[in-house]
């Protein structure tokens, strides 16, 4: 017999699992919708030139490539930051700024799998495009925080501006600048040493400072003394730690923090939790003013993050942050065969009256010893018996499961006694 297994760095989701991950979703982008931020899908797949463009070496690597039956080159989404601008082109760039969308899917990534890390994994990702100003940058790190401070998770929140470290090459080529932000991001520090022998120093210096509150920023600001460009750029990440200021957002900013995608062009940070080993980045993004216009728009300034899912809800187990439980509330037992056809029609006007709770009705047959007994065994709250002789006055009998008290309640009355 053949037996089939999951491909590598996939998971099955029990419906366990699955509650909880609603759980995170819908308050996660109930956060967005709060702030105006309306769901948006792209597909699962796109052409491949999409991402190669501008997503970075890294991405690049990893990306899922096959060839249709039409011979076009086609790629599972490594990410959505791409799609989201393409769709923006093809579908929205009429629409009066700005634009506020997010998303919630799956991508796709060949990493080596390991903890937090999967080849499909989930992101929530939003995407605020046509606003330049700095609340806009504050408002999409305001949504990450927000989210997570309601989700109940402690995290630090990592801030940067790419314009400090491109400054300090200007002279180099863009591919050049985008290698040593690449080895930025994986601490490659020999690999920054061989491509920069003369002027490490600064940089080094620079990617080195990190601290809570301002304190790095100033340091930075001594460092970088008589280099404009960079002082600019420290300006502008000031503007938005202003905003996070006035909402008592705590931040850390951190120099080093340079992103694995070559993208962004302004403010950056990244969102780290304790208790996930190695894979303790949870949340991803930045300014990108450029992306829109290499796709072949007009000037359209953007900026976004997006949520590594999955690790947001291992980081909420790991950290001991409890999730709402799963609860029946009402299993509907016929006493005898022929009352099956009453059950039926008390089960969906029960549902009818008690919208959003769980009515269960059994499919399997059973006596009504075996139904109380899987009642009791799934934890249901209540078990309604419909019996004959009951149901001649209207009657069902109500047994509450804790309690293990029975009542005899007349069916118009019985939504009402479910509490
Ligand atoms: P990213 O940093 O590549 O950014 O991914 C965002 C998050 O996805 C990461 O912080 C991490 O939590 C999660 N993630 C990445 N790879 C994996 C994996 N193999 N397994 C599990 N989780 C993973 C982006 O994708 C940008 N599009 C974010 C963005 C939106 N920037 C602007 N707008």
């Amino acid at each position: 017999m053949v037996k089939f297994e999951r491909p590598r760095g996939t998971r099955d989701f029990t419906p366990e699992e699955m509650h909880k991950r609603n759980y995170v979703k819908k308050i996660v982008c109930g956060v967005f919708e709060s702030h105006g931020y309306r769901e948006i899908m792209v597909p699962t797949f796109e052409h491949t030139e999409l991402f190669e463009v501008k997503s970075g070496s890294d991405i690049r690597k990893h990306m899922y490539v096959f060839t249709d039956k039409g011979g076009r080159s086609l790629c599972l989404r490594p990410e959505a930051t791409a799609s989201v601008c393409r769709m923006f082109l093809d579908e929205l760039r009429s629409r009066q700024p700005p634009l506020k969308l997010y998303y919630c899917c799956p991508m796709f990534r060949y990493d080596e799998p390991q903890k937090g890390r999967y080849r499909e994994f989930w992101q929530i990702g939003v995407e605020l495009i046509g606003s330049r100003t700095s609340e806009s940058d504050a408002e999409v790190i305001l949504l990450a925080s927000e989210s997570l401070k309601k989700l109940g998770l402690k995290f630090r929140l990592e801030l940067n501006h790419l314009g400090v470290i491109r400054s300090l090459l200007s002279d180099l080529s863009e591919d050049s600048q985008n290698e040593i932000l690449t080895s930025i991001d994986k601490k490659d520090y020999y690999k920054i040493k061989s491509i920069l022998s003369d002027r490490e120093d600064t940089l080094l210096k620079l990617i080195a400072l990190e601290g809570n509150g301002r304190k790095a920023a100033d340091e930075a600001r001594e460092l970088l003394k008589g280099r404009e460009k960079a002082l600019n750029a420290l300006s502008e990440l000031e503007a938005v730690l202003k905003w996070l200021d006035s909402t008592g957002t705590e931040y850390t900013i951190k120099f080093g923090v340079a992103r694995g995608l070559e993208y962004y062009t302004g403010m950056v940070f990244e969102i780290r939790v304790e208790g996930l080993g190695a894979q303790n980045q949870i949340c991803g993004g930045g300014r990108y003013d450029n992306l829109i216009s290499v796709f072949g728009g007009a000037d359209t300034p953007a900026v976004g993050f997006a949520f590594g899912f999955d690790r947001v809800v291992e980081a909420m187990e790991s950290q001991g942050v409890s999730f709402p439980d799963y609860r029946v509330d009402v299993v509907v037992a016929p006493a005898s065969e022929d009352m099956g056809k009453e059950s039926w029609k008390i089960a969906s006007d029960l549902r009818q009256r008690l919208s959003g709770r769980i009515v269960e009705l059994d499919v399997m047959g059973r006596k009504l010893a075996k139904v109380l007994e899987y009642a009791s065994n799934i934890k249901a709250k209540y078990v309604v018996i419909v019996g004959a002789t009951e149901l001649k006055d209207r009657k069902i009998v109500l047994r509450n499961m804790e309690s293990r008290e029975q009542s005899t309640v007349l069916i118009d009355e019985l939504a009402g006694k479910l509490t």
